[in-house]
Parts: structure tokens; sequence; C-alpha cells
């Protein structure tokens, strides 16, 4: 199959993802150590503990946004940590869908063309890639904001753009920090109904950072991180 071919199928079937011994220091002072984790594709996980721990870094990993000092990312037979730079950006671009914990929207772009820009990563563009967009922007309550640019929105209205634009090209590999962060316990709940739905709709492996006990008591897998360097976090249910 050409480039393009590959780079339309929205859809792919997730695969396996294993991070083991997986060590980030940032600078002298930082070093941050992890558990090992095995995730069967189309698994849910929600890792929570406290600020600072090393959530976001752990979910940059997984992303390719980040290299880890040491250990290795595997999603299938890919050795994420190993790619160029090119190689993370389309891992990221076709596989993975982000919310990112403080939205990364393009502020000069409207809702609509936030979700249609990730669409367009993702190699779907055209009638079809709005008809998805304003799909998904409306099941987010966000119907009537589609031209609205980020400073037009209010912040829980920014974080399900954000949502909106991680979801919409149906990705195996689906990671959400905080996402319920700054919406009402009702957007917060479906927010997370949304993640869930569509990572099973599409068999995705489904990754939630969240402080929030009501996010996490909704997931049966749980990753607790411990104060890094100090004490080891749990993997429970693993
Ligand atoms: N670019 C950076 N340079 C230096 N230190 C960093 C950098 N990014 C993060 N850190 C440090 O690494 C640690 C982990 O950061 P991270 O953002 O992953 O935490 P977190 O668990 O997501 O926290 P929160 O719950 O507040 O979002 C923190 O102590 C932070 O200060
Ligand atoms: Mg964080």
């Amino acid at each position: 199959m050409s480039e393009q071919g590959q780079r339309a199928r929205a859809v792919q079937t997730a695969q396996r993802l294993t991070l083991s011994g997986i060590q980030h220091r940032y600078g002298p002072d930082v070093t941050l150590s992890y558990p090992d984790v095995h995730l069967e594709g189309g698994a849910e996980l929600v890792v929570s503990g406290p600020s600072g721990v090393g959530k976001t870094t752990w979910l940059h990993f997984i992303a390719g946004l980040l290299t880890p000092s040491a250990g290795q990312v595997r999603y299938g037979e890919a050795q994420v940590n190993a790619l160029g730079e090119a190689g993370r950006d389309s891992f990221r671009a076709r596989t993975v869908g982000y919310v990112f914990q403080d939205f990364h929207l393009m502020p000069g772009y409207s809702a609509l063309e936030n979700v249609l820009l990730g669409l367009g990563l993702a190699g779907l563009r055209g009638a079809q890639a709005t008809t998805r967009a304003k799909e998904v922007l409306g099941q987010l309550g966000l119907g009537k904001r589609l031209n609205h640019t980020p400073r037009q929105l209010s912040t829980g209205e920014r974080q399900r753009v954000a949502l909106a634009r991680a979801v919409a090209h149906r990705p195996a590999l689906l990671l959400a920090d905080e996402p319920t962060a700054h919406l009402d316990p009702s957007r917060g709940a479906d927010a997370v109904a949304l993640l869930r739905q569509t990572a099973g709709e599409l068999g995705a492996t489904l990754i939630v950072v969240s402080h929030d006990p009501a996010v996490v008591g909704a997931f049966e897998r749980r990753l607790e991180l411990g104060r890094a360097g100090t004490t080891q976090p749990e993997l429970a249910g693993a």
C-alpha cells in the first residue's frame, strides 16, 4: 500500500504496548523511574499519582513526544523510543489520539479547524473530514461553537475541542491527560464516556491520567505512580 493509502486508513488494529525499564532524567535534580507495564491492544488503564510524579512525562514517552533516558517503549513491532523524529511524528499522527493537559490548540484556528488539522495529519481531508469533525464536536456539545477560536471558548469548551481532536481520526491508541480537569461533573462524565465509547468502538487502547476519584474508580485497571525514586509504584490488576 502507498504511503498515502496507509495514512488514509483511519482505523488500525490496536497493538500490544510494553514499557520496560523506563527512567528519565530532567537535568541533575530530577530522575523519574517507572514500573514496567504491558497492555494488550484494546485494554483500558487509568494512571494516577501525586502532582509532579511524572504522569504527563510517561504519556509523552508513549506518544513519542519524548524519548526516555533509559528503557524501551514498544508498540507492536515498533520500538517507539528508537524511531527518529519523523518516524515518531508519523506514528503519532496515524496511531495516537492525545488529549493534552493544557490542550495545545492552535490559537488562530477555529474549533472546527483545530479538529480538521488533526484529521489532516492522519490523512483525512475534504467533505468526509468536515462531516466527521462536526459530528464529534456536536457529540461534545460544541455544535454551536464550530467557528470560535480557543480565545472565544471557555476553558471547559477548549478541553472538549481537544477531546474532539484526539478522537476524530479514530486512533488505535488513545491517551488523555486529565481530560476532566476543567469540566463540571456531568461534562466530565460525558468526556470519559466518549473516550471509552470511542476506544470500545475502535478496539483502541485507552490510557487516561486522572486525579479525579470518579474517573479513577470507573476503571478496572489502575497504575498508581508513587513518589519518584522513593516508592515502588504499584500496578493493580496487571
Ligand atoms: N522540561 C522539564 N525540565 C525539567 N523538569 C521537568 C520538565 N518537565 C517536567 N519536569 C519535572 O518532572 C516531574 C514530572 O513532571 P510531570 O509533568 O510528568 O508530572 P505530573 O505527574 O504530570 O504532574 P501533574 O499532576 O501536576 O500534571 C516534575 O517534578 C517536573 O517538575
Ligand atoms: Mg501532568
